[in-house]
């Protein structure tokens, strides 16, 4: 063991504990599900995951997990193009493209590796990548890896994505999280369509958040704004919504697809997504089909939590998807805002620096269709408690 290195380690780790910034893993001994037991505080009420369908612990969806593994064993022991690709992956494969509405698609083990698989292929030096400064990580990351020129524009500022349109090289490719994942709002894809068309520019919509939640029949932000077929790439997750385990993919045309499969290096270096988890997201694909009412549940709970956080004086950001921010300043009061929430059974997670900007930490809030009002109203008695407490609402109004 390298002694110097380790001290450096436990040095910063240190810092970050002295700082109030230290994130501690929560152990989880149930499957998640609206309520869920966590070894380190007892039963809680999940707020603070994607799974905005409830579908993590469906019945239907362990089912169709279990007999992939019984039918396909653990795995091929392979990457896709020797000898690792399935059958189910194929039909996993359609199933996304006919769902959302493009010639084809690529599975990948996540949608990080998606973005990371699709970016640098795509952006070959000679183009320009133009990515929203507060996309995803592994959007960021992904056009960290291309030769591409790179340039960021202003969060959702339509004048300055034109303006760095205006000075792109080669193709213009736009990138931009559908929803943004720690502000709950939408990207404004009928501007961007606009402005790729003057431009003639490539538009790719991650939409991880989106996937389940926007649109009428949850096809996401694209169907949201009636755009299909105007939006040239789509990436999400299989990891939210869509069942909960694991997995990505990449939706767009029968050539870009087949491009992928031939040059992009987390899919040509990397195992496929394991059968288990491609059947249980076919699956939920399936059920988010057969069961618009998920859907309507889920908009229920988004819209009575809004209204209820809102009565009681605190005022989330405004937003349309199932993602409902609390912006409380420091990153140590967000993490010992939900750490009281915790001691209260609710589980919900506290964002600061560097995830959101200094100064603007936030406690995010998730909602799926899996809770109901019972939950729901638990809730908003405990952030009514933990708020007065920590003075971020003020006294009851008496009469
Ligand atoms: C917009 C966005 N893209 C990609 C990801 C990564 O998804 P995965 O967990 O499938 O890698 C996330 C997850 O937080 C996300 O919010």
């Amino acid at each position: 063991m390298n002694a110097a290195f380790e001290s450096k380690l436990q040095g910063d780790l240190d810092a970050l504990k002295r700082a109030g910034t230290y994130k501690h893993l929560r152990h989880l001994t149930t499957p998640m599900a609206a309520r869920a037991h966590m070894e380190e505080a007892g039963d809680v009420i999940v707020l603070s995951s994607n799974n905005y369908l409830g579908l993590a612990d469906d019945p239907e969806v362990v089912a169709a997990g279990k007999a992939a593994l019984d039918h396909y064993g653990a795995g091929t022991a392979s990457v896709r193009f020797i000898c690792g690709t399935f059958d189910l992956h194929r039909r996993l494969e359609e199933k996304i493209a006919a769902f959302f509405g493009f010639e084809a698609a690529l599975s990948y083990v996540s949608c990080w590796t998606a973005n990371e698989g699709l970016l640098p292929t795509i952006g070959l030096a000679g183009n320009t990548l133009i990515s929203d400064e507060l996309n995803h990580a592994s959007i960021i990351d992904g056009c960290r890896l291309a030769g591409a020129k790179r340039v960021r524009y202003k969060h959702a500022d339509m004048a300055d994505l034109e303006a760095k349109l205006q000075q792109a090289q080669g193709t213009p490719i736009v990138v931009t999280d559908g929803v943004f994942s720690m502000e709950g709002s939408l990207a404004k894809l009928p501007e961007i369509v606009t402005l790729a068309e003057r431009y003639n520019a490539v538009t790719v919509v991650d939409d991880s958040h989106g996937t389940g939640v926007m649109g009428r029949t949850g096809r996401g932000a694209i169907e949201h704004y009636g755009l299909e077929g105007k939006i040239d790439v789509l990436t999400g997750t299989l990891g939210k919504a869509l069942g909960g385990a694991a997995g990505g993919f990449v939706a767009g045309s029968a050539a870009l697809i087949d491009t992928l499969i031939q040059r992009s290096r987390t899919q040509l270096f990397s195992n496929a997504l394991p059968a288990t988890v491609a059947a249980s997201a076919l699956k939920a694909i399936e059920i988010l089909e057969a069961r618009p009412e998920l859907i309507a549940k889920q908009r229920d709970n988004i819209a009575y939590f809004r209204a209820g956080l809102t009565r009681l004086g605190f005022t989330p950001l405004e937003g349309p998807s199932a993602i409902v921010p609390i912006i409380v300043g420091e990153t140590a009061f967000a993490i010992a805002m939900s750490d009281r929430l915790l001691q209260e059974g609710i589980f919900v997670t506290g964002f600061g620096f560097p995830v959101v900007p200094e100064g603007a930490a936030r406690i995010r809030v998730q909602l799926s269709s899996a809770l109901d009002r019972n939950d729901l109203d638990s809730a908003l008695a405990a952030f009514e408690r933990v708020g007065r407490e920590l003075g971020l609402i003020g006294a009851p109004v008496t009469a």
